[in-house]
This record gives C-alpha cells, sequence and structure tokens, in this order.
C-alpha cells in the first residue's frame, strides 16, 4: 500500500530546502531583448497558469479516498497542490524577470479545464498525470536549451520536483489499477496514453514558437515527452514500487 506518511515528509522536506539555490531574478536577464526572449516568456505564462488552482475536486476525492482507506493521502495531497503553487509564484518571478506579463486566460488552459470535467473523475486524473509529464519534459528541455543562469536554475528545480510528483502519483494509481479487474486496467492504459497523445499534441501546438527560439525542434519535444511518459509507465508497473528517494539520473528525463 502506498506509504502516505512518506510523501508528507518528502513535500514537508521539499518546502524547507535550501539547496540548489533558488534562482536570482534580480540579476540582469541573460537573454537579449527580442522575439526568442518575448515567445519563452509568453510560453512560460502559460505554464505558471496551469500551476495555480487549488484543486478543489482533486483534494475533495483525496478526502474521500483517505476517510475509506488510506489514511494521509488527503494531507499529502494538499501538500501537492501546494508546491505546485509554489511553482506559479517562481514561475511569475520568472515571466517577469524575462519582461513578460502573466496571463489571466488562455485558449490551452481553458481546453485542459473543460477537458477534464468532461468525462469522469479517472479522465480528470489522467489529464493531470498527463500534464505532469509534458510539463516535466518541458522544464527539463528549456533547462538544457535556454542560455540563462536563472530560468536554468528554476527549470531544473521545476524537473526535480516534478520526477516527484510523478512518483508519487504512481504509488497511488500502482494500488488503483492493481485492484481494477484485469480490463478495467487495460482501458485506463489505453485512455491514458490516448489523453498523453492529445496532451502532447497540443503543448506541441502551443509552445513551438518558443521552443524552437532556443533551437529545440518538434522531434526533440516529442522524444522527451515519449522518455517520460515510458518512464511513468515504468514506475507504474507492479516491479515500479519500492522506490525511495529521487534518483539522480532521473533528473536527466
Ligand atoms: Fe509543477
Ligand atoms: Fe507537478
Amino acid at each position: 500500500m502506498m506509504d502516505t506518511q512518506k510523501w508528507i515528509e518528502h513535500f514537508a522536506a521539499n518546502a524547507a530546502r535550501t539547496s540548489p539555490p533558488a534562482p536570482d531574478f534580480l540579476a540582469p536577464c541573460e537573454i537579449p531583448q527580442g522575439r526568442a526572449r518575448d515567445l519563452l516568456a509568453s510560453s512560460l505564462a502559460t505554464f505558471q497558469l496551469g500551476e495555480t488552482g487549488e484543486g478543489r475536486k482533486l483534494k475533495a476525492y483525496a478526502a474521500r479516498v483517505a476517510a475509506a482507506r488510506l489514511p494521509g493521502y488527503d494531507r499529502a495531497v494538499e501538500m501537492f497542490v501546494a508546491e505546485e503553487n509554489r511553482h506559479a509564484r517562481h514561475l511569475a518571478d520568472c515571466v517577469r524577470y524575462l519582461g513578460g506579463r502573466l496571463k489571466g486566460a488562455q485558449w490551452t488552459d481553458f481546453v485542459f479545464r473543460r477537458l477534464r470535467r468532461l468525462i469522469n473523475l479517472q479522465f480528470e486524473l489522467q489529464v493531470l498525470l498527463t500534464a505532469e509529464i509534458v510539463g516535466m519534459s518541458y522544464y527539463a528541455l528549456l533547462a538544457d536549451a535556454v542560455p540563462d543562469t536563472a530560468v536554468r536554475g528554476l527549470c531544473r528545480r521545476l524537473v526535480a520536483d516534478e520526477v516527484g510528483h510523478l512518483r508519487f502519483h504512481a504509488d497511488f494509481f500502482r494500488d488503483e489499477l492493481r485492484t481494477m479487474n484485469p480490463l478495467l486496467a487495460g482501458l485506463w492504459r489505453w485512455q491514458f496514453r490516448t489523453i498523453f497523445a492529445v496532451t502532447r499534441a497540443v503543448a506541441w501546438w502551443d509552445h513551438r514558437g518558443a521552443l524552437a527560439a532556443f533551437g529545440v525542434g518538434r522531434r526533440q519535444i516529442h522524444s522527451r515527452c515519449r522518455r517520460g511518459r515510458r518512464w511513468f509507465e515504468s514506475k507504474l508497473a507492479p516491479a515500479g514500487e519500492g522506490a525511495g528517494g529521487i534518483a539522480l539520473g532521473e533528473m536527466n528525463l
């Protein structure tokens, strides 16, 4: 069974950590002013929007699960949402650092929020999972491609946190899948991959300009996302269990 206490401790330690040091957004930006920087600011502002939100539905679901069979899951999910909100604050600082503007509404964000509510709760959770994988892959690509110390520093931190998020979700869904009958579990996996393909395509379409401005093309984006999905699926498998801390190599996803 999922060790919720381990995750509560993980999120608490993560919130209190001081290394690596927080990126210095008061330093002068190393990317020259111009189109590439504007595109990056706008792209990060979209992700900033995605990281905000109270996660009300997710928290309500976690409260039900916690009461029925998994004590502590509600607390862990609360701390997970708080960490995403911290990402939103860091990303907001980063957007301002680049000279960009925050967004109040954005079509992909709107589509995701609508799409999530469309079908059922499992569907909604799967959209969240796929967005986590695509987000992690996107931050990892930027961490390599953007020639700016602060942006790279932020992206590395975000990737490390997102690896933790996906491990957290895998811990939960591994048990869920185990209790489903094989047909239903197969259907879950198929639905997950389908949603993943859509999420990846939408994210690519939305962020392709910003990524291309820093030399990252479609094939690179797709293969990085695919690696992320496969890694997550390996954690979902029964053998993916027993994962302790975050292996350093995984930060290169
Ligand atoms: Fe995040
Ligand atoms: Fe996340």
